[in-house]
């Protein structure tokens, strides 16, 4: 799509950063629209989906859904929040065949571009870049998942379709 404008490039230091990003996004959020989270393993797709569930006021804990492609946490008031991660779909197909309520819900994909063309004509992209390079921290693997030291990252969201044309963050 061509339409596409970008709403917010910025630098986000620390994971309660990125979670306070979640909930400025979630301030501007309503029904029907679609977020595509993108970047690597690790970057912080969930870390910013928490953020953004907790100010939807969403219950439940907002985790990886790794074995679960969706899940849906009702919201204390207004729109239900569906969490999707498509990193084990093969086919966008696969995605329509979830039957999600997406005109009553916010919906937050991880891993979803390329899997959400066609579904609706608004999408807001989130990708998240890690450093690289000389910046960039070794992984651990023996490391303790939720004792990952803060490291920054660069954020860049992008909006496409009418939905986002005038919208401010
Ligand atoms: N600046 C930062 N922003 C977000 N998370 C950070 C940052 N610095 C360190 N972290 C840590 O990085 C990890 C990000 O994990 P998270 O599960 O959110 O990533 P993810 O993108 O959802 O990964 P996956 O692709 O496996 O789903 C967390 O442990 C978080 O504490
Ligand atoms: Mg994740």
């Amino acid at each position: 799509m061509t339409d596409a404008r970008v709403l917010l490039d910025t630098a986000i230091a620390t994971t309660d950063e990125m979670g306070a990003l979640g909930a400025r996004l979630a301030a501007v959020l309503r029904a029907g629209d679609l977020v595509v989270l993108t970047g690597p393993l690790g970057a912080g797709k969930t870390t910013l989906t928490r953020g953004l569930g907790a100010a939807l006021g969403a219950r439940g804990q907002v985790s990886s859904p790794t074995f679960v492609l969706a899940r849906t946490h009702p919201t204390t008031s207004g729109p239900d929040l569906v969490h999707v991660d498509a990193y084990r779909l093969s086919d966008p197909v696969e995605l329509d065949d979830l039957d999600l309520d997406w005109d009553a819900s916010v919906v937050v994909v991880e891993w979803g571009r390329g899997f959400v063309d066609g579904i609706s004509d608004s999408v807001l992209d989130v990708e998240i870049v890690r450093a690289t390079g000389a910046d960039a921290s070794a992984p651990d693997d023996d490391a303790d998942p939720d004792d990952v030291p803060d490291e920054p990252r660069r954020v860049i969201v992008t909006g496409t379709g009418p939905r986002w044309a005038d919208a401010v963050l």
